[in-house]
């Protein structure tokens, strides 16, 4: 209805609703810099494109008169109740996008329900961020795990103090990847940005600087690079996590079924296959490919581990492909830091309207009533 009146009134909307397009008109709102930031992946870019390839590779078979008419697509994830199978994904220092950053892209998101999760590397403090999001809505914390155990301790006490209920461990970002668009820039719309990132506000963090980063940024950033680079985590120092977080523990990163079946067997609550939309091991397996062989090795432990998946989402249809091949919800990341970036607020609502709504569209229009129904079998696949 929203649609057709403002058809009738002229109205169109604020900026394009093609998704895939969303980058290249991103770009006249970044300097050259953020946009390389944002749309930048890993090495050749082979693993991006590798993503959204395996996506064409696979196609819906919708089915005929089953009465879709009334849609449900509400779920719950980790506890989590959400309106849609769609989570935000974490986007680490977003001022470099929009002045308002992740309060912008909290405002958003809780109007509309939907989960947020907040990067360790966010530009806003935890706490800013709650406060942006509102009471009782709905948010994550992500954890680039530092190898200081007081820095990381503080970092989960803050989050579940500030109401964030599920821990996103990333995996795969132990140090930044040869990112050639980064790098050309010396990374250095990362490096302003990113004085304000969660740590640099932490007070075990200052606690071992001789002055603060408002006074010292080079001293705080030459303490901050090795703390959160090259830790020397194995699957023995998880209890540590279970220790300093009473709420779900997700493992984000995952590509190989074996660390999938590892996670399940250590406890862990949930896992994202994902290859950080393509930015970390260029050549990587598409994450697409990978989720059905790790749906399998979930199933075979009996764990019920929740599977989330990310990296090349883009539509409603690429949403249904990942649920059919056994994820429970996905998260976007590129998408709504693109909307970010057009209208900061409104931007990213633009952006996550139009993904619930196509998501809403093409299920009904595949002939299902809810997102549970779909299996690998509503799937046609080109090896
Ligand atoms: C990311 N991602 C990411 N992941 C994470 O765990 N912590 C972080 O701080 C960030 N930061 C970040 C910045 C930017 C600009 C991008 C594009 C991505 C990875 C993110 O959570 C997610 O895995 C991918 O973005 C998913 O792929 P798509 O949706 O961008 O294709």
């Amino acid at each position: 209805n929203e649609i057709y009146l403002h058809g009738l009134e002229g109205r169109v909307p604020p900026f394009t609703t093609d998704a895939t397009a969303l980058g290249a008109s991103a770009r006249d709102h970044l300097d050259a810099g953020a946009f390389g930031y944002v749309a930048g992946s890993a090495g050749s870019g082979a693993t991006h494109r590798a993503n959204r390839e395996a996506f064409d590779r696979h196609r819906l078979v919708p089915r005929m008169l089953t009465d879709a008419t009334d849609r449900d697509l509400r779920t719950t994830v980790l506890g989590t109740p959400m309106p849609a199978p769609v989570v935000l994904a974490p986007v680490g220092v977003q001022s470099i996008v929009h002045r308002e950053g992740e309060l912008a892209t909290a405002r958003a998101a809780a109007s509309l329900g939907l989960t947020m999760t907040l990067s360790t590397a966010s530009s806003y403090t935890t706490e800013q961020v709650a406060e942006a999001s509102g009471p009782g809505s709905p948010r994550w914390f992500q954890l680039y795990w530092p190898n200081d155990d007081d820095v990381c301790a503080s970092l989960l006490d803050r989050a579940r103090r500030a109401g964030f209920t599920t821990l996103v461990v990333t995996l795969d970002t132990w140090t930044l990847a040869w990112r050639p668009r980064d790098l050309d820039q010396s990374y250095l719309p990362f490096i302003r940005g990113v004085g304000t990132a969660i740590p640099f506000s932490d007070p075990a963090f200052r606690a071992g600087l001789a002055k603060p980063p408002e006074e010292d940024l080079d001293a705080a950033v030459l303490r901050w690079v090795p703390m959160f680079t090259g830790t020397d985590k194995s699957w023995s120092r998880l209890p540590f996590l279970r220790r300093h977080w009473d709420g779900p523990i997700v493992l984000k990163g995952i590509q190989h079924p074996d660390d999938a079946r590892r996670a399940a067997e250590a406890g862990i609550d949930g896992i994202v296959v994902s290859n950080h939309g393509g930015r970390q091991v260029d050549g990587a397996v598409a994450s697409l490919d990978a989720l059905p062989g790790i749906a399998r090795a979930v199933e075979r432990t009996g764990s019920g581990m929740e599977i989330l998946f990310d990296s090349g989402i883009r539509t409603g249809s690429d949403v249904l492909k990942a649920l059919a091949l056994g994820a429970r919800a996905v998260l976007v990341g590129r998408p709504f830091a693109y909307g970010l970036a057009h209208g900061g607020e409104d931007g990213v609502r633009h952006v996550l309207r139009g993904l619930l709504a196509d998501l809403d569209l093409t299920l009904g229009l595949s002939g299902h009533r809810s997102p549970a129904e779909l299996t690998p079998d509503d799937l046609w696949h080109r090896p």
